[in-house]
């Protein structure tokens, strides 16, 4: 069972549990040749800190001394590891050597003999850019076996491989049926050539489409992705966990294994790293030793899974993932196919973050969380009754204090929209504080370079929001190309403004109205001027978070918006066990979700209701429809306030 600790989009940090001891993913299981061992399996516990290794079945069968010491004494005696151990069944052999002497049902059966934590049934690997029909066999012939071990093999954890060569179709058909045989783990299989050809883009569309058909409760394991630099773009894709032979067998020729590629030991001027190995030999020695280059490469990979898991706590995967992706053409390609993937992407994208929001390439405005603001200002923004649109530069955050004067002085003229055009996309100056607008660091090379995408994303949101004529001012001076106004300026109230423009974009057009209807009052910071508290005829409906800019919803709040919006709109439901302890302030865990918005994203604010609709809570959720609804374990929303008065925070 896994159960998801923190996240970052697909990105996830999960405990898994196995037979041998729970493990947090992502993890890397290094291959154990039980023939030979570069580095036994008990010091890559112990000085590697590898908590999961995988070895061959096959290999293990094949040699009639191996096999009977694993009848005998068991898998884990045999290669000396205390840990869960995955076993592969020779799929891998059957495809390079053209057969193996096995049969599917038989090869399942003796891992499951000598103890494996996770056996592999026998799939046929298909090539990439395979003929369709041989793809689409293979992919009948792996799922008739899934099927029959399924059968024979039914409390058993197996790993289920998805096939279906390069057409994205075959993957989401094959991963739609393995999710739905109740398998241990799912593996994307047959990617091995696409990684030894650096085809990264078409991995990303391979596992993604696989992906798109899993279940998420599953753990994703991705077949043979061994080079440390690729890590952080398998995690991104939702990959928990990898396998990879690499650091032997690039040891082997002399190559050691860095995060931003590959390098020849020979080739080595300076014994320029850092990792337990390199800092206590001399560089001449290493260059003489491959078994110590085996360890050095597995220290590498193993610190840069703790960088991904880092890098998921801090909410900056995709950070990490374009820093990587510099590593090697190709993969900076991969990010942007990775990006193209955006709405998939956006349905696990947090809605907000704690750190800053850095661009670093132009490929960075195309992350899901700036795709989401460009959409949402379109869908959940009405432009107000104007007489003309302003639009604003690029400025330093936030852009509403930046440009505070002239804004004021426009407003004396005439009515009007002000829109800034941001990197990020066309953003109203009252959405101005909000992730990851606020947040952006954003350097004047991007801005430069991006000016094509801000004028087409600009041109979209005018056109969708039937704008009246728009304005480019840069200045107090171009300000008087704007028309003035023939009849009576409206007096707006910008804080108003403000709480209904936000509350629009975060909960769904139509929430600003609500929340403001009556006599409105703000709590404003002494120190920033920010508003704080909202109350609505002296209820206390709204907190704006200082970090994100962002509602935090309270009970009256939440009255509100549960009377304003019909069901299932913003909702979690629980089933009946569990709506008491919901509404005493406990936290809504997974397994008790009957249903859910499938508009919610992880953090969006949640009204958690009984199945009659009753109100029990107002919440934060962790996890969007999907996985609400297929996970068993873990919280699924963080309760915030219950109605019978106490809190879980
Ligand atoms: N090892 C590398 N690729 C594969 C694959 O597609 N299936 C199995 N079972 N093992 C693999
Ligand atoms: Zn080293």
């Amino acid at each position: 069972m896994l159960e998801i600790k923190k996240r970052d989009g697909l990105g996830r940090i999960c405990l898994l549990e196995t037979a041998h001891g729970e493990i947090e993913t992502p993890a890397l299981a290094p291959v154990v040749n039980p023939n030979r061992m570069t580095i036994p399996p008990r010091e890559m516990k112990d000085k590697f800190g590898v908590s999961l290794i995988i070895t061959n079945a096959y290999i293990i069968r094949g040699s009639p001394d191996l096999r009977s010491r694993a009848k005998e004494e068991g898998l884990h005696s045999l290669l000396d590891f205390d840990g869960p151990i995955m076993t592969d069944s020779g799929t891998f052999q059957s495809h390079v050597y053209g057969e193996v002497d096995v049969e599917n049902l038989e090869i399942v059966q003796f891992q499951q003999s000598i103890g494996s934590d996770f056996s592999t049934i026998l799939d046929i690997f298909s090539e990439p850019d395979e003929p369709r029909p041989d793809a689409q066999a293979a992919v009948e012939k792996t799922l008739q076996r899934a099927k029959e071990a399924r059968e024979s093999h039914p409390d058993a954890p197996l790993i289920g491989p998805i096939q279906g060569s390069t057409y994205p179709d075959l993957r989401e058909m094959c991963a739609g049926e393995i999710s739905s045989m109740g398998f241990a783990i799912h593996a994307i299989g047959g990617v091995v050539p696409l990684m030894e050809s650096y085809r990264y883009s078409d991995l990303v569309d391979v596992v993604i489409h696989s992906k798109m058909r899993l279940d998420p409760s599953i753990p994703v394991h991705l077949f043979g992705a061994g080079h440390p630099m690729m890590f952080s773009l398998a995690a991104a894709m939702g990959c928990d966990l990898f396998d990879s032979s690499s650091y032997a067998k690039f040891a082997a020729k002399g190559r050691m294994l860095f995060p931003d590629g590959t390098r020849r030991v020979d080739d080595l001027v300076y014994n320029m790293c850092c990792c337990p190995v390199c800092s206590s030999i001399d560089l001449e020695e290493l260059k003489q030793s491959p078994p110590r280059i085996a360890e050095h490469n597995l220290h590498i990979c193993q610190a840069e899974i703790l960088n991904v898991k880092q890098a998921i706590s801090e909410g900056s995967l995709l950070e990490l993932v374009e820093k990587r992706s510099r590593a090697h053409p190709y993969l900076s390609d991969a990010v942007r196919r990775l990006y193209s993937h955006g709405s998939f992407l956006e349905r696990c994208e947090n809605t907000s973050k704690e750190g800053g929001f850095f661009l670093t390439g132009r490929s960075s405005l195309l992350r899901p969380a700036a795709e989401r603001l460009r959409d949402r200002v379109m869908t959940n923004y009405s432009l107000p009754a104007c007489d003309a649109v302003v639009r604003l530069p690029e400025a330093p955050r936030p852009f509403f204090r930046h440009f505070s004067s002239l804004i004021r002085k426009i407003a004396e003229r005439t009515r009007v929209a002000v829109i800034v055009s941001s990197v990020l996309g066309p953003v109203p100056i009252e959405l101005d504080e909000i992730y990851p607008v606020a947040q952006a660091v954003v350097p004047a090379v991007i801005q430069e370079e991006s000016r094509d995408l801000m004028e087409e994303w600009m041109q979209r949101f005018l056109l969708f929001h039937d704008a009246p004529p728009s304005y480019v001012v840069e200045d107090e001076d171009s300000m008087d190309l704007i028309p003035s106004s023939s009849g009576p300026l409206s007096s707006i109230d910008r804080d108003t403004e403000r709480i209904r423009r936000v509350a629009d974009y975060q909960f769904g057009i139509g929430a600003g109205d609500a929340l403001t209807d009556g006599e409105v009052r703000t709590v404003k910071s002494k120190r920033t001027g920010k508003i704080r508290n909202v109350f609505l005829n002296d209820g206390h409906v709204l907190s704006m978070r200082a970090h994100d800019g962002f509602f935090t919803l309270k009970l009256g709040g939440a009255r509100i918006l549960h009377r304003t919006f019909g069901p299932p709109k913003m909702r979690v439901i629980v089933n009946a066990d569990a709506s008491e302890f919901v509404r005493e302030g406990r936290n809504v865990f997974a397994k008790f979700v009957v249903e859910c918005d499938e508009g919610l994203r992880p953090g969006d604010e949640v009204l958690v209701v009984d199945q009659e609709d009753a109100l029990l809570a107002v919440a934060r959720a962790l996890m969007n429809r999907e996985e609400m609804l297929a996970f068993q374990r873990g919280i699924a929303s963080r309760v915030r306030e219950g109605l019978s008065g106490t809190s879980s925070q």
